[in-house]
């Protein structure tokens, strides 16, 4: 077995090599800390919007109602996924990456800041284009300001697999709803890469991660379904000599190995007799600066496809919409729900399927989905919930139990929002059950505001919800939408018109 050959529990078995596990001993140090973000080993925040709590006093409140039937051409700003990535392989690169239709929201910012601060430059060219200068795999700069993630769990994850593998270290922060997100499954594959770890209890935010340089390359399988964790691992094996592995049963979104191979490193693909995918990539890369555009987020496009299905008379055009497989699991469950939605103009886009779609209003149905479709919607699951609530019939979702660790606990948080306007919802540990309306319109929040705790995707997705309800839905805060989708009110005020 090479040296660090490392797999772990995976569903409840464990697949170990203990001699690996001894010479890398996983060192994480729990601190003291302050929750504030702030004032950390003396060292400024960079500078992002951090959110304290969802009941400051600056919330900002608003109500989606009814609207006449929504008509027209939109786009969808860039994929949050790939942007993060185009930023930090472009800072990986050596010389001048040049990115359009980049996503200009508070959690790609956040990576911009911190790529910046270790000594990436990053220059805002246009709207959505930028110019990043890279500094090459291996001379990331100490930071000499704490990292602040904002919101964002995609910056925070992938970025401490880049410090990782570098001799540097760096502290990260980030908003209530971040400080309140596990890391350990980071930690864990990166202390056995030989970084230090101080986080704050349970593994959380804010923490202190010492990289290491050289580090140890491994082989691991992933304990759960998740992309961020992969590319965390991945990113770290950019610099480390030999080849890191990670083995994925379950397959997530696969923007990490795209991007890696056009920036020109050595990453292989394969499937094990068991159908799990085995992902290697060489180390000490040097990676080639790119020209690239980034398509339509397929999970921004998601409120107004559901919104397009749910609103009568309905026919919306959206264009320029990722539709990676790894992506495209609530398009498949819409349909199979009824919903009307075509796709023309096929295409490539930075790497990327892409299509425009044309959603028309449709009466759906109930249906039992298969958990197994899940990592390829994981994110669309709260507007989905709110497509159930409309649809003919009975809704069942289970196999969710990651919906808990999101931006906030999705399944509590959209029973307790969708029954709060009048559907039938039964919360279960892993799922939602949802009995709905037959197309009647939700009855609306009457005069109290629905919570969605600092959670973009909740309240986007109450939002729609406000479109078919008679009396409308009062979001209590609309703040957190600038994380992914900022023009997402105005796109719907020209729309709703
Ligand atoms: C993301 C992966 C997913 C997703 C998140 C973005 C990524 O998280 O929910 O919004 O860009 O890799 P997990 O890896 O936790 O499933």
């Amino acid at each position: 077995m090479p040296p660090g050959r490392i797999c772990v529990a995976y569903m409840g078995r464990v697949r170990a090599n203990p001699s690996a596990a001894r010479a890398l001993p996983y060192r994480t140090r729990t601190v003291k800390s302050r929750r504030d973000g702030r004032g950390w080993s003396g060292l400024d925040p960079v500078k992002a919007r951090t959110l304290t709590s969802p009941d400051s006093a600056a919330m900002r409140p608003r109500r989606f109602g009814p609207v006449e039937p929504l008509r027209g051409t939109i786009r969808v700003p860039g994929d949050k996924s790939i942007s993060h990535r185009a930023l930090m392989l472009g800072a990986l690169a050596v010389g001048t990456t040049r990115i359009s239709g980049l996503l200009e929201g508070e959690d790609v910012l956040a990576t911009a800041s911190a790529m910046r601060a270790m000594g990436a430059q990053i220059e805002r060219t246009g709207v959505g284009t930028w110019r990043v200068d890279g500094v090459g795999v291996g001379s990331l700069l100490q930071p000499q300001v704490a990292l602040d993630m904002g919101n964002s769990g995609t910056s925070t994850r992938l970025l401490m697999g880049l410090v990782a593998s570098h001799p540097i270290s760096a502290m990260f922060t980030g908003d209530a709803s971040l400080s309140g997100r596990p890391m350990g499954r980071v930690i864990e594959p990166l202390s056995r890469i030989g970084a230090v770890f101080s986080a704050s209890p349970g593994g959380r935010l804010p923490l202190m991660l010492q990289g290491i340089s050289p580090g140890v390359p491994i082989e691991y399988c992933l304990p759960v379904a998740s992309a961020q964790v992969k590319s965390a691992v991945l990113l770290a094996g950019l610099n480390i000599r030999g080849t890191t592995t990670v083995i994925e049963p379950v397959a997530t979104r696969d923007h990490s190995e795209r991007m890696l191979a056009g920036f020109g490193a050595d990453v292989t693909v394969e499937r094990d007799a068991a159908g799990a995918r085995i992902i290697r990539i060489a180390g000490e890369a040097e990676l080639r600066p790119q020209t690239l555009e980034v398509p339509g987020d397929p999970s921004s496009a998601a409120f107004f496809i559901v919104a397009a299905l749910i609103v009568p008379g309905s026919e919306l055009t959206i264009e320029n919409v990722g539709l990676n497989p790894t992506r495209a699991g609530l398009i498949a469950v819409l349909r199979a729900m009824g919903g009307s939605i075509h796709e023309i103009n096929g295409r490539e886009v930075g790497g990327e399927p892409v299509a425009d779609l044309v959603v028309r209003h449709s009466a759906l149905c109930g249906v039992e989905i298969d958990p197994a479709i899940a990592p390829s919607m994981i994110d669309e699951f709260p507007v989905l919930f709110v497509a159930a609530a409309l649809a003919q019939g009975r809704t069942t979702t289970s196999g969710l139990d990651e919906l808990r660790v999101k931006e906030s606990d999705r399944l509590a948080a959209m029973a307790a929002a969708l029954t709060h306007v009048g559907a039938q919802v039964e919360e279960r540990a892993d799922g939602l059950v949802i009995d709905g309306s037959g197309g009647e319109p939700l009855r609306g929040s009457g005069n109290a505001v629905v919570a969605t705790p600092l959670d973009h995707r909740i309240a986007m997705s109450m939002a729609v919800a406000g479109l078919a309800s008679s009396g409308g839905v009062e979001v209590d805060d609309t703040r957190p939408i600038a994380t992914s989708f900022p023009t997402f009110e105005k796109l719907l005020e020209g729309l709703a018109g």
